[in-house]
């Protein structure tokens, strides 16, 4: 046993806990005190449910033990008030013989645990002890929880080039924030899973994530499409709908591709930015609607309202915080990470072994320009999963764009080193090398490729066929 600051035994369980305590009978209270103050706890006695009520405003209890039948408000009142407005405060609830089954009923309705009267101290302390302890697990439980929610959304997030850890770094310190975010960058670059990102580490995120894709609902669906109508409003219109405004309330919706938004609707979104209110399509009453608005756009903005397309004032009503999603080509080492993810992912998906990648066929990926950006990276490994039937995906195996690109470098050179080699990986490599750039060199015609390999045409074909190349055909 320690003597700690509150000279008490047993203190060092919690001993900073406040616990109040709910009785009418001022015998009850006193013994509990005494119990309590015994072990370190700072104890509260209250005689009534009115007063538990009031001191409950000073907040920061920690336990609350209340007797169920008590005049004028009851422990049942007690245990739903605290429920409601500090659901982080535990409650143990004091009950006579007759009313046990009203204390199973508390029990359902979130009280930890009940006392029969008379009690002894060592089971009040018991059950105090472990309703502190549990209170503390959750409370650790609850800040693990959002530490490894933010690691996780961002996790999902591949990318460890400099460019990407940039991104993640804005990201973290707006994500909080209710700012409107303008999400911009090439198509495939990770604007919408951004936008989950940053939905998912912030204080909305228990509630609604609505997008919205201006680009591809027609123009005349779109306003009853984002601002709901009401009945009547157009031919069609038999019942009264909500839009994505008011479905995202108290949680945030997506604008995607908002560059493609008519001149029109921008004016009923700017006039919703200011006003944060919305009138449905076909009436006149204004709802108010709590939301955090994200867009994203792959087309230059500045240029669109240069030309005329885009409102300027909606433009810096969106653009408070920039966010953009650099390409794929810009991103240094991040192919390699992004292709062990999707070959992970992939094989597992189609439940196969993971396949390697060859030297060669991996350096073209890294080579590759990317126009589609990381969709069209994650396109070509899943079918690179599903169509190789090989254990190594090669350069053979890979779209003849990505391999004429690759095309361009010089013959492999090889050497042995410290580490040593995989000489047949490295043959096999050499001969992909050489077989495509043979028929690159003949466009194709196999006959003539053969010629400059010195191999037979049905030599040729055999390898190709071995190699699962496919020189004729893009295969994509
Ligand atoms: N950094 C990344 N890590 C893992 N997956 C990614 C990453 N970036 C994009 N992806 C994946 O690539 C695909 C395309 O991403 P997303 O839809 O977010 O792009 P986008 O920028 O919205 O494209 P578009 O402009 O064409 O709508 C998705 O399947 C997404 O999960
Ligand atoms: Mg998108």
């Amino acid at each position: 046993m320690t003597e700690d600051g509150h000279g008490k035994q047993g203190a060092n369980a919690e001993p900073t806990a406040r616990i109040l305590v709910v009785d009418d009978s001022p015998d009850i209270l006193d013994i509990a005190r005494q119990w309590l103050e015994m072990e370190g706890y700072t104890v509260e006695p209250v005689g009534s449910g009115k007063e538990a009520v009031a001191r409950s405003k000073s907040g920061g209890y920690d336990l609350v033990i209340t007797d169920l039948a008590m005049p004028e408000m009851g422990g049942m009142e007690v245990l739903a008030h605290f429920a409601e407005h500090y659901p982080n405060t535990m409650v143990i609830i004091l009950t006579g013989f007759g009313t046990i089954e009203t204390a199973v009923e508390a029990i359902k309705k979130g009280a930890f645990d009940y006392l029969t009267k008379p009690f002894r101290g060592d089971q009040i302390i018991h059950s105090v002890k472990k309703a502190l302890e549990i209170k503390r697990l959750k409370t650790e439980n609850l800040m693990l929880q959002s530490v490894v929610n933010e690691y996780h959304t961002l996790e999902r997030i591949i990318g460890r080039s400099k460019a990407m850890q940039a991104v993640f770094r804005i990201l973290s310190r707006v994500a909080k924030t209710d700012s409107t975010i303008l999400i911009m960058g090439e198509s495939g670059t990770g604007k919408e899973l951004i936008a989950n990102a940053i939905h998912e580490m912030s204080d909305r995120s228990k509630g609604p994530f609505i997008p919205i894709n201006c680009g591809a609902i027609p123009e005349e669906l779109l306003e009853a499409e984002v601002f709901g109508h009401e009945k009547g409003a157009f031919t069609g219109a038999i019942r009264e709908r909500m839009g994505r405004f008011e479905l995202a309330h108290q949680g945030t919706i997506f604008l995607d591709e908002i560059g493609e938004m008519s001149l029109r609707l921008q004016v009923k979104l700017l006039r919703f930015l200011q006003e944060r209110q919305i009138v449905r399509v076909g009436g006149n009453r204004t709802i108010a609607v709590d939301v955090r608005i994200l867009a994203a756009t792959n087309k230059n903005l500045e240029q669109a309202v240069a030309a005329g397309e885009f409102r300027e004032d909606l433009y810096y009503r969106l653009n408070v915080i920039p966010v953009t999603a650099p390409p794929l080509r810009e991103r240094e080492g991040d192919v390699v990470v992004l292709v062990n993810h999707f070959l992970r992912r992939h094989c597992a998906k189609y439940d196969m072994p993971v396949k390697t990648f060859s030297r060669e066929a991996l350096a073209a990926l890294e080579h590759y320009d990317w126009p589609g950006n990381v969709r069209e990276l994650e396109n070509i490994l899943e079918r690179l999963v599903l169509l190789t039937e090989e254990e190594q995906i090669r350069l053979g195996h890979l779209p003849a764009r990505i391999r004429s690109q690759a095309g361009n470098e010089p013959v492999i050179e090889v050497e042995l080193g410290d580490q040593g080699i995989d000489l047949k990986q490295t043959l096999s490599d050499l001969e992909d090398r050489l077989i495509l750039d043979a028929l690159k060199r003949t466009d194709g015609v196999k006959n003539k490729a053969a010629e400059l390999l010195g191999l037979k045409r049905t030599t040729l074909i055999e390898k190709m066929k071995k190699k699962q190349m496919v020189y004729a055909d893009e295969g994509d």
